[in-house]
């Protein structure tokens, strides 16, 4: 078994996606072991996004990510099911994503993408970690 962290971010919750999205997570057959509607602050934000810290879209993330409450949850499934999320999800830019995934169904434009997934076991495992510590 494996786990992996998942944001519904503020335009997933704002347009009421966070269902939708959770909902197709559940039948894949992925099982949620935590949650929470969160507000996110540029703290927390500069911890989970330190990889992007000094890029062109970093200020426009951060405002965007912290503007209303994200749904931030923790899936656990089979091994690599950051993966399988992944996958679901699909590529970073809507416009470009297939039918089918989550980006490709639902949105339109690059940085209001409705979802984050964790990009590997050790993106998953640090992620867990700032979000849900005690897990
Ligand atoms: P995420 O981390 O949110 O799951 O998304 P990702 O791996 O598919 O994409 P990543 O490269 O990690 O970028 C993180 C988020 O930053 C916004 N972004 N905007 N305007 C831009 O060029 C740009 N590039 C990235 C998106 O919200 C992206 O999901
Ligand atoms: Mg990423």
């Amino acid at each position: 078994m494996s786990r992996t962290f998942i944001i519904c971010k503020p335009d997933a919750v704002e347009r009421g996606y966070v269902g939708e999205i959770i909902g197709r997570l559940e039948r894949k057959g992925l099982t949620m072991v935590a949650a929470e509607l969160r507000q996110l602050d540029a703290d927390v934000l500069s911890q989970h996004y330190a990889e992007h810290q000094g890029k062109p879209f970093y200020d426009d993330l951060v405002a965007f990510m912290s503007r209303s409450p994200a749904f931030v949850a923790v899936f656990e499934g089979p091994a690599e099911t950051y993966s399988i999320v992944r996958t679901m999800m699909g590529p970073t830019n809507p416009a470009e994503a297939p039918p089918g995934t989550i980006r490709g169904d639902f949105g339109t434009e690059m940085t209001e993408n409705l979802v984050h997934g964790s990009d590997s076991d050790e993106s998953a495992a640090r992620e867990i970690g700032i979000f849900f510590p005690g897990l």
